[in-house]
């Protein structure tokens, strides 16, 4: 899993040089439960985009909160806070990526 994050990063960065990844803000996201604690909780070290564009099942997306958390600096999540961001990331940022497809491309 780790190998897979610097392909994610440099396509990150590809889409930031094309202009596309500007500021996301919490109201252009798919509404829903979890919306704006999803939202504060991962912008506050990087712009969302950067979760907005990542497509990822529930496993996936459970271990990017724990790199953010053990790596990054993240501050550890309640478990119902912690659901409630994964169930919305998955919900609207899993694998088909129903979010950035649609409004991104
Ligand atoms: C304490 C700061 C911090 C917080 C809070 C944070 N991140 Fe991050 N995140 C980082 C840093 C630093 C990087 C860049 C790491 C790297 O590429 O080495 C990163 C990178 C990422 C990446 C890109 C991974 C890649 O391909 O390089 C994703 C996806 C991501 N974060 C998701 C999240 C999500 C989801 C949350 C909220 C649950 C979150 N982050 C909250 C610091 C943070």
């Amino acid at each position: 899993m780790r190998a897979v994050f610097p392909a994610l990063f440099a396509a990150a960065v590809l889409l930031e040089e094309g202009g596309r990844a500007v500021a996301v803000e919490p109201d252009e996201l798919p509404a829903g439960r979890g919306r704006e604690e999803t939202y504060y909780t991962c912008s506050a070290c990087h712009s969302f985009s950067l979760v907005a564009q990542q497509g990822m099942s529930w496993g996936d997306w459970e271990e990017i909160i724990d790199w953010m958390i053990e790596e990054q600096g993240m501050s550890d999540l309640e478990s119902e806070e912690r659901a409630l961001i994964l169930e919305y990331l998955s919900k609207n940022f899993g694998p088909d990526r129903p979010f950035w497809s649609q409004s991104r491309e």
